[in-house]
């Protein structure tokens, strides 16, 4: 490991992009003839905390093939993802589903706005990221808002999220648990990377490796998810802690223990950054990122 390697931390990696991202999120998150209620409690769940994972994704996806991370479309992208997965941990949180009250160190939505206003944020935020890239016409928007809906809908992250919620028939073995997270998680952080790189025009073998990338990094990412609910605080996570067993989830932890639930993280993780490798130097901030987000704490 080179020095520069072994002292970077995720919120290293992070840092450098959250200023423009949360920028983004207040300029864009709202249309002005909202109901201020409503505009309140957007803001509450959105400007709350939260790693910003998918806009880092969409922008380093951008930069590694070539693109401006600067510009508006992978910006207007960026923005449009965190307020689909924002949208999802609301919904995630309701007592229907997970019915947890603590997300991103602070009350759920529902807790703290009632649950008519939980599921209407959650509304709004969803119907709010696809006007994002709408404008665009250098990429045109459609393309990016096709790949967006592929990720947040009944074929990504919903069947995932309803799969989840044992309200579809999934195999019972190890396929069965990557399916669920293959949806759940792995389709939202797809779109991310995908998005990222069409705005900077990258070709089909190029996005082909970024998929490759993007699927193996979302399945790691809820593996360590599921890790954390075990073995982290709720101090550390801003979420309750022990919700998969208490809530009888399928997690590789409960089918097969924490060692092999690890070693398949780091499997994962690997396979990941070997799918870098066709896109060569531009991959270096993608690359670390996967790798940091294996020992991931928070
Ligand atoms: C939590 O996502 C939900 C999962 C898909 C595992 P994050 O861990 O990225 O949540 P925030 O955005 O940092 O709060
Ligand atoms: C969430 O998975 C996946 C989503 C699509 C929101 P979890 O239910 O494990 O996420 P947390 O632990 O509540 O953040
Ligand atoms: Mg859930
Ligand atoms: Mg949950
Ligand atoms: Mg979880």
């Amino acid at each position: 490991m080179t020095r520069e390697q072994s002292t970077n931390t995720l919120a290293d990696l992070i840092e450098p992009y959250l200023d423009g991202i949360e920028r983004d999120l207040k300029q864009w998150l709202v249309e002005p003839d909202a109901p201020a209620e409503l505009a309140e409690a957007m803001r509450y769940c959105v400007h709350g905390g939260g790693k910003r994972l998918r806009p880092v994704l969409v922008l380093m996806s951008c930069a590694a093939v070539g693109g401006d991370p600067r510009a508006e479309p992978p910006r207007r992208c960026a923005a449009a993802v965190e307020l689909v997965h924002t949208y999802s941990l609301v919904h995630d949180d309701l007592p229907a589903m997970d019915d947890d009250e603590l997300r991103r160190g602070r009350a759920t939505a529902h807790i703290r706005f009632g649950e008519a206003m939980a599921i209407l944020v959650g509304d709004a935020l969803l119907t709010r990221a696809f006007a994002l890239p709408a404008t665009l016409r250098e990429p045109p928007g459609g393309p990016l808002i096709a790949e967006l809906a592929r990720g947040a809908g009944a074929a990504g992250m919903i069947a995932g999220q309803v799969a989840d919620m044992g309200l579809c028939t999934v195999p019972e073995d190890i396929e069965g648990l990557n399916f669920i997270h293959m949806r759940k998680t792995a389709a939202l952080i797809r779109a991310a990377v995908r998005m990222g790189a069409i705005c900077a025009g990258a070709d089909d073998s190029t996005l082909d490796a970024l998929t490759r990338y993007a699927e193996n990094l979302g399945l790691a990412f809820q593996l360590t998810d599921d890790l954390l609910d075990v073995v982290g605080t709720p101090e550390q996570l801003g979420k309750s802690t022990g919700k998969d067993s208490a809530g009888g989830k399928r997690t590789l932890i409960a089918e097969t223990g924490i060692e092999q639930s690890r070693r398949r993280c780091t499997e994962l993780t690997r396979q990941a950054v070997v799918a870098l490798r066709p896109i060569g130097d531009g991959a270096g901030p993608l690359r670390k990122l996967a790798e940091l987000l294996a020992e991931r704490t928070h």
